[in-house]
Protein backbone atom coordinates (compact mmCIF):
# COMPACT_ATOMS: atom_id res chain seq x y z
CA UNK A 1 0.00 0.00 0.00
CA UNK A 2 1.54 3.11 -0.98
CA UNK A 3 -0.10 6.29 0.84
CA UNK A 4 1.34 9.62 0.71
CA UNK A 5 -1.25 11.27 2.30
CA UNK A 6 0.05 12.93 5.83
CA UNK A 7 -2.90 14.40 7.30
CA UNK A 8 -7.01 14.19 6.80
CA UNK A 9 -9.55 17.02 6.76
CA UNK A 10 -12.93 15.02 8.20
CA UNK A 11 -16.12 17.02 7.84
CA UNK A 12 -18.45 15.46 10.63
CA UNK A 13 -21.81 14.91 9.38
CA UNK A 14 -23.68 13.14 11.85
CA UNK A 15 -25.68 16.03 13.00
CA UNK A 16 -26.72 16.55 9.64
CA UNK A 17 -26.47 13.10 7.68
CA UNK A 18 -26.50 10.96 10.96
CA UNK A 19 -29.77 12.79 12.79
CA UNK A 20 -32.01 13.59 9.34
CA UNK A 21 -32.40 9.62 9.25
CA UNK A 22 -33.77 9.47 13.09
CA UNK A 23 -37.53 9.09 13.61
CA UNK A 24 -37.29 9.94 16.98
CA UNK A 25 -37.88 13.55 18.28
CA UNK A 26 -34.79 14.71 19.36
CA UNK A 27 -34.28 17.81 21.85
CA UNK A 28 -32.38 20.87 20.35
CA UNK A 29 -30.66 21.14 23.34
CA UNK A 30 -29.33 17.28 22.92
CA UNK A 31 -28.30 18.50 19.12
CA UNK A 32 -26.32 21.14 20.24
CA UNK A 33 -24.75 19.46 23.26
CA UNK A 34 -23.64 16.67 20.70
CA UNK A 35 -22.05 19.48 18.63
CA UNK A 36 -20.50 21.12 21.13
CA UNK A 37 -19.02 18.18 21.83
CA UNK A 38 -17.91 16.97 18.83
CA UNK A 39 -15.99 20.12 18.00
CA UNK A 40 -14.19 19.79 21.76
CA UNK A 41 -12.86 16.13 20.27
CA UNK A 42 -10.87 17.91 17.62
CA UNK A 43 -13.75 18.05 15.07
CA UNK A 44 -13.11 21.81 12.74
CA UNK A 45 -15.48 21.20 10.25
CA UNK A 46 -19.37 20.24 11.69
CA UNK A 47 -22.65 19.92 9.50
CA UNK A 48 -24.67 21.41 11.63
CA UNK A 49 -28.27 21.18 9.85
CA UNK A 50 -30.42 21.48 6.77
CA UNK A 51 -32.61 24.48 5.57
CA UNK A 52 -34.21 21.95 3.78
CA UNK A 53 -38.60 21.95 3.42
CA UNK A 54 -39.41 21.00 7.44
CA UNK A 55 -42.22 18.45 6.07
CA UNK A 56 -39.84 16.47 3.92
CA UNK A 57 -36.89 16.06 6.68
CA UNK A 58 -38.32 16.87 10.17
CA UNK A 59 -35.57 16.14 12.44
CA UNK A 60 -34.06 19.52 10.54
CA UNK A 61 -36.64 21.75 11.12
CA UNK A 62 -34.69 23.18 14.24
CA UNK A 63 -31.75 23.92 12.54
CA UNK A 64 -32.24 27.47 13.50
CA UNK A 65 -31.97 27.40 16.89
CA UNK A 66 -28.93 25.09 17.02
CA UNK A 67 -26.71 27.08 15.07
CA UNK A 68 -27.41 30.07 16.62
CA UNK A 69 -26.46 28.46 19.86
CA UNK A 70 -23.62 26.14 18.95
CA UNK A 71 -20.04 27.57 19.89
CA UNK A 72 -18.95 29.85 17.07
CA UNK A 73 -14.66 28.98 17.86
CA UNK A 74 -12.53 31.11 15.40
CA UNK A 75 -11.60 28.02 13.14
CA UNK A 76 -14.74 25.90 13.30
CA UNK A 77 -16.93 25.58 10.42
CA UNK A 78 -20.16 24.72 10.61
CA UNK A 79 -21.80 24.09 7.05
CA UNK A 80 -25.59 23.80 6.56
CA UNK A 81 -27.23 21.85 3.93
CA UNK A 82 -29.25 24.68 1.34
CA UNK A 83 -31.83 23.50 -1.76
CA UNK A 84 -32.74 26.34 -2.69
CA UNK A 85 -32.48 30.29 -2.72
CA UNK A 86 -35.58 29.42 0.15
CA UNK A 87 -32.92 27.95 1.97
CA UNK A 88 -29.95 30.19 1.44
CA UNK A 89 -32.24 33.49 2.64
CA UNK A 90 -33.08 30.97 6.09
CA UNK A 91 -29.29 30.75 5.82
CA UNK A 92 -28.60 34.30 5.43
CA UNK A 93 -31.53 35.22 8.62
CA UNK A 94 -29.50 33.00 10.83
CA UNK A 95 -25.92 34.34 10.60
CA UNK A 96 -24.50 31.08 8.26
CA UNK A 97 -20.98 31.59 6.69
CA UNK A 98 -21.24 28.22 5.14
CA UNK A 99 -23.60 26.10 3.06
CA UNK A 100 -23.46 23.40 0.83
CA UNK A 101 -25.28 22.65 -2.23
CA UNK A 102 -26.49 19.14 -3.21
CA UNK A 103 -27.18 17.35 -6.62
CA UNK A 104 -26.43 13.94 -7.87
CA UNK A 105 -25.42 11.81 -11.09
CA UNK A 106 -28.78 10.56 -11.26
CA UNK A 107 -32.00 11.74 -12.55
CA UNK A 108 -34.41 9.96 -10.40
CA UNK A 109 -32.58 10.14 -7.70
CA UNK A 110 -32.23 13.54 -7.85
CA UNK A 111 -36.07 14.13 -8.42
CA UNK A 112 -37.04 12.14 -5.32
CA UNK A 113 -34.41 13.65 -3.38
CA UNK A 114 -34.80 17.68 -4.48
CA UNK A 115 -37.73 17.60 -6.70
CA UNK A 116 -35.25 18.76 -9.84
CA UNK A 117 -33.84 17.07 -12.38
CA UNK A 118 -29.74 17.69 -12.72
CA UNK A 119 -30.53 20.69 -15.04
CA UNK A 120 -32.87 22.10 -13.19
CA UNK A 121 -30.69 21.57 -9.91
CA UNK A 122 -27.84 23.43 -11.70
CA UNK A 123 -30.59 26.46 -12.67
CA UNK A 124 -31.53 26.62 -9.26
CA UNK A 125 -28.07 26.59 -7.71
CA UNK A 126 -26.62 29.10 -10.11
CA UNK A 127 -28.07 32.24 -8.38
CA UNK A 128 -28.05 30.61 -4.84
CA UNK A 129 -24.57 30.11 -4.88
CA UNK A 130 -23.52 33.32 -6.69
CA UNK A 131 -25.52 35.47 -3.73
CA UNK A 132 -24.08 32.86 -1.32
CA UNK A 133 -20.51 34.22 -2.85
CA UNK A 134 -21.77 38.05 -2.80
CA UNK A 135 -22.63 37.28 1.05
CA UNK A 136 -19.37 36.14 1.45
CA UNK A 137 -20.39 32.57 2.55
CA UNK A 138 -18.37 29.56 1.21
CA UNK A 139 -19.95 27.02 -0.36
CA UNK A 140 -19.42 23.51 -0.23
CA UNK A 141 -21.21 20.80 -3.18
CA UNK A 142 -22.40 17.38 -3.01
CA UNK A 143 -22.71 14.88 -5.97
CA UNK A 144 -24.84 12.03 -4.72
CA UNK A 145 -25.32 8.43 -5.89
CA UNK A 146 -21.55 8.59 -7.58
CA UNK A 147 -20.90 4.88 -7.12
CA UNK A 148 -24.63 3.90 -7.58
CA UNK A 149 -28.12 4.71 -7.59
CA UNK A 150 -31.00 3.25 -5.89
CA UNK A 151 -32.90 3.61 -8.68
CA UNK A 152 -31.49 3.56 -11.79
CA UNK A 153 -28.16 0.98 -10.45
CA UNK A 154 -25.11 1.73 -12.52
CA UNK A 155 -23.73 5.26 -12.90
CA UNK A 156 -21.27 6.54 -15.70
CA UNK A 157 -18.36 7.86 -13.70
CA UNK A 158 -18.40 10.37 -16.58
CA UNK A 159 -21.59 11.64 -15.20
CA UNK A 160 -20.25 12.48 -11.69
CA UNK A 161 -17.00 14.42 -13.10
CA UNK A 162 -19.42 16.51 -15.01
CA UNK A 163 -21.75 17.09 -12.15
CA UNK A 164 -18.42 17.76 -9.93
CA UNK A 165 -16.90 20.21 -12.25
CA UNK A 166 -20.21 21.92 -12.82
CA UNK A 167 -20.18 22.79 -8.66
CA UNK A 168 -16.78 23.80 -8.87
CA UNK A 169 -18.15 26.04 -11.88
CA UNK A 170 -20.47 27.68 -9.54
CA UNK A 171 -17.69 28.59 -6.95
CA UNK A 172 -18.01 25.38 -4.69
CA UNK A 173 -13.96 25.55 -2.98
CA UNK A 174 -15.03 21.46 -2.52
CA UNK A 175 -17.06 18.36 -3.88
CA UNK A 176 -18.41 15.75 -1.48
CA UNK A 177 -18.11 12.83 -4.09
CA UNK A 178 -21.20 10.51 -2.08
CA UNK A 179 -21.69 7.12 -2.32
CA UNK A 180 -25.14 7.60 -0.89
CA UNK A 181 -26.26 4.14 -0.70
CA UNK A 182 -22.62 2.48 0.34
CA UNK A 183 -22.55 0.31 -2.78
CA UNK A 184 -19.14 1.07 -3.82
CA UNK A 185 -15.87 -1.25 -3.39
CA UNK A 186 -12.10 -0.23 -3.62
CA UNK A 187 -11.81 -0.87 -7.24
CA UNK A 188 -14.61 0.98 -8.57
CA UNK A 189 -13.89 3.87 -6.00
CA UNK A 190 -10.35 4.16 -7.82
CA UNK A 191 -11.91 4.12 -11.01
CA UNK A 192 -14.36 7.06 -10.47
CA UNK A 193 -11.29 8.99 -8.61
CA UNK A 194 -8.90 8.47 -11.31
CA UNK A 195 -12.11 10.20 -13.90
CA UNK A 196 -12.27 12.45 -11.69
CA UNK A 197 -8.81 13.92 -10.90
CA UNK A 198 -7.86 13.98 -15.04
CA UNK A 199 -9.65 17.27 -14.33
CA UNK A 200 -9.84 18.21 -10.44
CA UNK A 201 -7.05 18.48 -8.50
CA UNK A 202 -7.54 16.29 -4.82
CA UNK A 203 -7.31 19.43 -2.82
CA UNK A 204 -10.75 20.08 -3.78
CA UNK A 205 -12.25 16.42 -3.86
CA UNK A 206 -13.77 15.07 -0.79
CA UNK A 207 -15.16 11.51 -0.23
CA UNK A 208 -19.06 10.69 1.57
CA UNK A 209 -18.69 6.94 2.34
CA UNK A 210 -22.00 5.19 3.53
CA UNK A 211 -20.80 2.06 5.07
CA UNK A 212 -24.21 -0.06 3.88
CA UNK A 213 -21.76 -2.68 2.98
CA UNK A 214 -19.22 -2.72 5.27
CA UNK A 215 -16.56 -0.79 2.58
CA UNK A 216 -16.45 2.49 3.86
CA UNK A 217 -13.37 1.84 5.45
CA UNK A 218 -11.80 -0.24 2.30
CA UNK A 219 -13.19 2.49 0.07
CA UNK A 220 -10.89 4.95 2.53
CA UNK A 221 -8.00 3.40 1.77
CA UNK A 222 -8.43 2.92 -1.66
CA UNK A 223 -8.76 6.81 -1.94
CA UNK A 224 -6.32 8.35 0.32
CA UNK A 225 -3.93 5.59 -1.91
CA UNK A 226 -5.14 8.08 -5.20
CA UNK A 227 -3.95 11.21 -3.13
CA UNK A 228 -7.52 12.01 -1.54
CA UNK A 229 -7.35 13.81 2.19
CA UNK A 230 -10.91 14.99 2.82
CA UNK A 231 -13.36 12.05 4.10
CA UNK A 232 -17.03 13.12 5.40
CA UNK A 233 -17.81 10.84 8.36
CA UNK A 234 -20.46 10.78 11.52
CA UNK A 235 -19.78 9.96 15.01
CA UNK A 236 -21.19 6.40 15.38
CA UNK A 237 -22.18 5.92 12.29
CA UNK A 238 -25.07 7.63 12.52
CA UNK A 239 -26.94 8.59 9.60
CA UNK A 240 -28.77 7.65 6.14
CA UNK A 241 -30.75 9.53 3.36
CA UNK A 242 -34.71 9.54 4.13
CA UNK A 243 -34.74 9.09 -0.10
CA UNK A 244 -32.18 6.54 -0.49
CA UNK A 245 -34.22 3.44 0.39
CA UNK A 246 -32.21 1.41 2.52
CA UNK A 247 -29.09 3.63 2.89
CA UNK A 248 -27.75 3.31 6.68
CA UNK A 249 -25.43 5.10 8.36
CA UNK A 250 -22.01 7.16 7.37
CA UNK A 251 -18.43 5.58 7.64
CA UNK A 252 -17.85 6.13 11.66
CA UNK A 253 -15.64 8.86 12.38
CA UNK A 254 -14.75 6.43 15.77
CA UNK A 255 -13.42 3.69 13.18
CA UNK A 256 -11.88 6.23 10.69
CA UNK A 257 -10.31 7.87 13.15
CA UNK A 258 -8.62 4.61 14.62
CA UNK A 259 -7.90 3.52 10.70
CA UNK A 260 -5.74 7.01 10.54
CA UNK A 261 -4.48 6.85 13.72
CA UNK A 262 -3.07 3.51 13.15
CA UNK A 263 -0.95 4.57 10.07
CA UNK A 264 -0.05 8.16 11.62
CA UNK A 265 -1.58 10.05 9.71
CA UNK A 266 -3.14 13.20 11.29
CA UNK A 267 -6.29 14.41 11.72
CA UNK A 268 -6.60 16.53 15.16
CA UNK A 269 -9.40 14.48 16.43
CA UNK A 270 -9.08 13.00 20.26
CA UNK A 271 -10.53 9.41 20.22
CA UNK A 272 -11.59 9.11 23.40
CA UNK A 273 -13.52 12.41 23.41
CA UNK A 274 -15.01 11.23 20.33
CA UNK A 275 -16.41 8.67 22.26
CA UNK A 276 -17.88 10.73 24.59
CA UNK A 277 -19.55 13.21 21.58
CA UNK A 278 -20.88 9.99 20.43
CA UNK A 279 -22.69 9.24 23.71
CA UNK A 280 -24.00 12.59 24.07
CA UNK A 281 -26.38 11.35 21.67
CA UNK A 282 -26.95 7.95 22.36
CA UNK A 283 -29.05 7.92 24.83
CA UNK A 284 -31.54 10.05 22.66
CA UNK A 285 -32.03 7.51 19.56
CA UNK A 286 -34.22 4.12 19.68
CA UNK A 287 -31.47 2.00 18.37
CA UNK A 288 -27.84 1.38 19.68
CA UNK A 289 -24.90 3.42 17.07
CA UNK A 290 -23.71 0.92 14.54
CA UNK A 291 -19.86 2.38 14.85
CA UNK A 292 -17.57 -0.72 15.45
CA UNK A 293 -14.79 0.82 18.03
CA UNK A 294 -17.31 2.41 19.31
CA UNK A 295 -19.21 -1.07 20.32
CA UNK A 296 -16.10 -2.45 20.74
CA UNK A 297 -15.47 0.52 23.49
CA UNK A 298 -18.87 -0.41 25.01
CA UNK A 299 -18.51 -3.87 24.93
CA UNK A 300 -14.60 -3.47 26.96
CA UNK A 301 -15.65 -0.34 28.42
CA UNK A 302 -12.51 1.43 27.61
CA UNK A 303 -11.19 3.14 24.57
CA UNK A 304 -8.09 1.48 23.03
CA UNK A 305 -5.41 3.37 20.85
CA UNK A 306 -4.06 1.61 18.08
CA UNK A 307 -0.51 0.07 17.81
CA UNK A 308 1.62 3.09 16.60
CA UNK A 309 2.66 1.77 13.63
CA UNK A 310 6.53 1.60 14.24
CA UNK A 311 4.86 -1.74 16.56
CA UNK A 312 3.36 -3.14 13.18
P1 LIG B 1 -40.63 21.47 -3.54
O1 LIG B 1 -41.89 20.98 -2.93
O2 LIG B 1 -40.35 21.15 -4.96
O3 LIG B 1 -40.50 23.04 -3.30
O4 LIG B 1 -39.44 20.96 -2.62
P2 LIG B 1 -41.24 24.25 -3.99
O5 LIG B 1 -40.17 25.22 -4.39
O6 LIG B 1 -42.23 23.78 -5.03
O7 LIG B 1 -42.06 24.90 -2.76
C1 LIG B 1 -43.13 24.21 -2.12
C2 LIG B 1 -43.31 24.75 -0.70
O8 LIG B 1 -42.14 24.48 0.06
C3 LIG B 1 -43.48 26.29 -0.66
O9 LIG B 1 -44.34 26.57 0.44
C4 LIG B 1 -42.10 26.78 -0.32
O10 LIG B 1 -42.09 28.02 0.34
C5 LIG B 1 -41.59 25.68 0.61
P3 LIG B 1 -45.89 26.93 0.23
O11 LIG B 1 -45.87 28.12 -0.70
O12 LIG B 1 -46.49 25.70 -0.40
O13 LIG B 1 -46.36 27.21 1.64
N1 LIG B 1 -40.13 25.58 0.58
C6 LIG B 1 -39.35 25.58 1.67
N2 LIG B 1 -39.61 25.67 2.99
C7 LIG B 1 -38.56 25.67 3.84
N3 LIG B 1 -37.26 25.58 3.42
C8 LIG B 1 -36.96 25.48 2.12
C9 LIG B 1 -38.04 25.49 1.19
N4 LIG B 1 -38.08 25.41 -0.15
C10 LIG B 1 -39.35 25.46 -0.51
N5 LIG B 1 -35.68 25.39 1.72
C11 LIG B 1 -37.19 21.04 -1.77
C12 LIG B 1 -38.09 21.21 -2.98
C13 LIG B 1 -35.78 21.06 -2.27
C14 LIG B 1 -37.43 22.20 -0.81
C15 LIG B 1 -37.55 19.71 -1.07
O14 LIG B 1 -37.49 18.70 -2.03
C16 LIG B 1 -36.60 19.39 0.06
O15 LIG B 1 -36.60 20.03 1.09
N6 LIG B 1 -35.76 18.37 -0.11
C17 LIG B 1 -34.73 18.03 0.88
C18 LIG B 1 -34.33 16.66 0.76
C19 LIG B 1 -33.25 16.35 1.79
O16 LIG B 1 -33.02 17.07 2.74
N7 LIG B 1 -32.61 15.20 1.58
C20 LIG B 1 -31.57 14.74 2.46
C21 LIG B 1 -30.29 15.49 2.31
S1 LIG B 1 -29.33 15.02 0.87
C22 LIG B 1 -28.40 13.67 1.40
O17 LIG B 1 -28.62 13.16 2.46
C23 LIG B 1 -27.26 13.19 0.55
C24 LIG B 1 -25.88 13.67 1.08
O18 LIG B 1 -25.67 13.21 2.40
C25 LIG B 1 -24.75 13.14 0.19
C26 LIG B 1 -24.84 11.63 -0.08
O19 LIG B 1 -24.90 10.83 0.85
O20 LIG B 1 -24.83 11.32 -1.27
C27 LIG B 1 -25.78 15.19 1.08
MG1 LIG C 1 -24.97 11.14 2.91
Amino acid sequence: MKISVDTVKIVEVGPRDGLQNEKVIIPTQAKIDYITALGDAGLRVIEAGAFVHPKWVPQMADTADVYRNIPKDPGMEYPVLVPNMKGLERAIETGVTSIAIFTAASETFNKRNINMSIDESFENYAPVAARARAEEMRVRGYVSTAMGCPYEGEVPPEKVLEVSARLLDLGCYEVSVGDTIGVGTPLQVQGVIGILLQVIPPSKLAMHFHDTRGTALANTLAALEMGISTFDASAGGLGGCPYAPGASGNMATEDLVYLLEGMAIDSGVDLKKLVEASSVIAPYLDHPLPGRYLQACTKSGAPVAPQSPALQ
